[in-house]
């Protein structure tokens, strides 16, 4: 697995925070996004309407036909900000506009009032541990040390190079004398400090030297990233998903993280980040930020990027009072390999997500991991494997999250030559980490030029290959294909009122290879799913009497009337619930 999820975690399991189990919360109405299904869209990659090689706002606008007939509730959209783009947009150089190569505010507010017509919210991609180092608040803190936003960044003046305690790491990065001041390191790759001569100055950056952390312990930073978190609720936007929201603040006395065994990636000393990350302070602002996105009205949401080892670190992203997230994201079940699939693991992450007091968000894909297809694949088995996938993601009683390309079952194209490469840390830990271009590849819609992405000769990422038979276009014309299947569950999980909310019970705990469960309902829907190549028997057991099947990707289940003698074939998955009793005769 790649880096993201490593770093992050190894950052949460050490949290120092506490929190305590909140009652049920009484609802009197369900909000939208309960039980939604939310898209995630990188702009960059989903629809070129200009024909330059870079997709763009109005290229999502013209795919939203495709996400309503797929079923989708939300969009969440990757950064759109104007940005140098050294990480792809990540680097905000100003809050409150569209960069131009993706178009302008009116395209956005048309994105926007298109996507409500068509009962589809838009979230948008907050990111507020750091900025670009263009951003003019930036560029005015490192010109002195005593301009008005010169505490909007974490500055240090850094130690004495042989001070005591100094590691060869730290020694490596010196300037006039002086090393960062503790061994802090960037997830992306080297010292987590950057040397400014004009303020003969280091300052702290956790991602790409290009973003500096913002200094949150600054009230006036607060004051005006609110602000630009105001400009799109007021345009309208349905949420935000908030970036790396656990490394707002930084530990004020700088102490060393502690070393672990070994060396990165990027060949850097690993590190536990106990004091660069997941500080308890963070929990304040979210109860401000969420008093805040509350006093909107519509139930707008906020979503985290919160990659947490155990549900219980999990927990702590909702509030103690559920005053924070609504849906922090439950990475656990979404977030392993080939290795994990199989039923035991998933009933014991899916029974995790089910102890969450508050909405579980389940994910298994997004642009900074191998597509799920690959990583949970056996390099023989992968669709019917994603399949499998699609139903523990679609048919689970929690909000679901979905990546563009993950329905379609677009598969990671990382690249084969470091010349290739777009992604700065695939190029800087070549050969080891290769960058994360591999998942955000041009959006496949049909088998014709560039997949329908773009009418450009070149795109920013190549397209993949395996355009020609993985499409949107080619697989609505193919009954059994990954697309219809999850165009299938997503319809059902909108007409069966047991999906919707439905408590869960697993059955058939000790089976290893079936995961069943049946969520509750007046008319129960149980969910089988064989998570090995040859066939299984089911327990007639779990479903006495005569049932009438709702999907299935195995032809032959699709008339089964009962559970006597049927064999879940490979890699099958069958969603039935008990049948309708036959009307008497000479009832009308
Ligand atoms: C988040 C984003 C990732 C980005 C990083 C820094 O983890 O998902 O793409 O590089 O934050 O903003």
């Amino acid at each position: 697995m790649k880096l993201f999820c490593r770093i992050i975690l190894a950052a949460a399991m050490f949290s120092t925070c506490a929190w305590a189990q909140p009652g049920p919360a009484a609802q009197a109405q369900q909000p939208w996004w309960k039980g939604a299904l939310f898209y995630e869209i990188y702009p960059r990659s989903f629809g070129d309407s200009n024909g330059d090689g870079v997709g763009d706002l109005n290229g999502i606008t013209q795919h939203l036909d495709h996400l309503q007939q797929l079923g989708v509730d939300a969009i969440w959209i990757t950064p759109m900000y104007p940005s140098p783009q050294v990480d792809f947009g990540y680097d905000i150089a100003d809050y409150q506009a569209i960069d131009p190569q993706y178009g302008t505010l009116a395209d956005f507010d048309r994105l926007l009032s298109t996507a409500h017509q068509k009962h589809i919210k838009v979230l948008l991609d907050m990111v507020l541990n750091h900025t670009s180092d263009k951003h003019p608040w930036f560029v005015a803190s490192a010109a002195s040390r005593n301009n008005p936003k010169a505490d909007w960044y974490v500055w240090n003046d850094g130690v004495d190079a042989h001070a005591p305690g100094v590691t060869p790491f730290q020694q490596r990065y010196v300037h006039d004398g002086k090393v960062p001041p503790n061994n802090w390191e960037s997830v992306f790759g080297g010292s987590a400090w950057q040397w400014v001569p004009a303020r003969h100055q280091f300052y702290y950056h956790r991602f790409y030297a290009q973003q500096p952390d913002l200094n949150w312990r600054n009230p006036v930073v607060e004051q005006a990233m609110f602000a630009a978190i105001r400009f799109w609720l007021d345009r309208g936007v349905d949420g935000f998903r908030l970036d790396a929201i656990s490394t707002l603040f930084e530990d004020p006395k700088l102490h060393d993280d502690p070393q672990l065994p070994g060396t990165n990636d990027q060949g850097d000393p690993n590190l536990r980040s106990q004091y660069s990350d997941n500080l308890p302070e963070v929990h304040d602002v979210l109860r401000r930020m969420r008093a805040m996105v509350q006093s909107y009205p519509g139930d707008r949401v906020l979503i985290g990027e919160t990659y947490t080892p155990t549900v219980a670190e999990l927990q702590k992203w909702y509030g103690r009072q559920h005053d924070e997230l609504q849906l922090p994201m439950d990475t656990q079940p979404g977030f392993g390999d080939g290795a994990n699939f199989s039923a035991s693991w998933f009933r014991r992450a899916l029974q995790d997500s089910q102890q969450i007091q508050g909405e579980p968000l389940i994910v298994f894909d997004n642009h900074d991991n191998t597509r799920s297809i690959d990583r949970f694949g056996d390099g023989q088995h992968n669709l019917a494997r994603a399949k499998v996938i699609a139903a523990v993601l679609l048919t689970t009683r929690a909000s679901a999250l979905t990546y563009y390309g993950a329905p379609i079952g677009m598969t990671t194209a990382t690249p084969t030559r470091k010349d290739d490469v777009r992604d700065p840390i695939g190029i800087t830990g070549w050969p080891k980490e290769k960058g994360r271009d591999g998942e955000r590849t041009p959006m496949q819609w049909t088998p014709g030029f560039q997949a329908g992405f773009s009418s450009a000769k070149t795109t920013w990422l190549p397209v993949n290959p395996n355009y020609p038979d993985v499409n949107v276009q080619t697989e609505l014309a193919q009954p059994d294909s990954l697309l219809n299947w999850y165009r299938q569950l997503i319809a059902l999980r909108k007409s069966e009122p047991a999906l919707h909310d439905g408590a869960m019970q697993f059955l058939d705990n000790g089976n290893a290879k079936v995961l069943v469960f049946r969520r509750q309902g007046p008319e129960p829907v149980t969910v089988a799913m064989n998570f090995s190549d040859a066939g299984q028997p089911l327990s007639a057991a779990i479903a006495p009497g005569a049932v009438s099947t709702l999907a299935s990707t195995a032809p032959e289940l699709a008339h089964a009337s009962s559970l006597h003698g049927v064999s879940l074939p490979p890699y099958a998955v069958w969603v039935f619930k008990p049948a309708a009793h036959p009307a008497a005769p000479g009832t009308p």
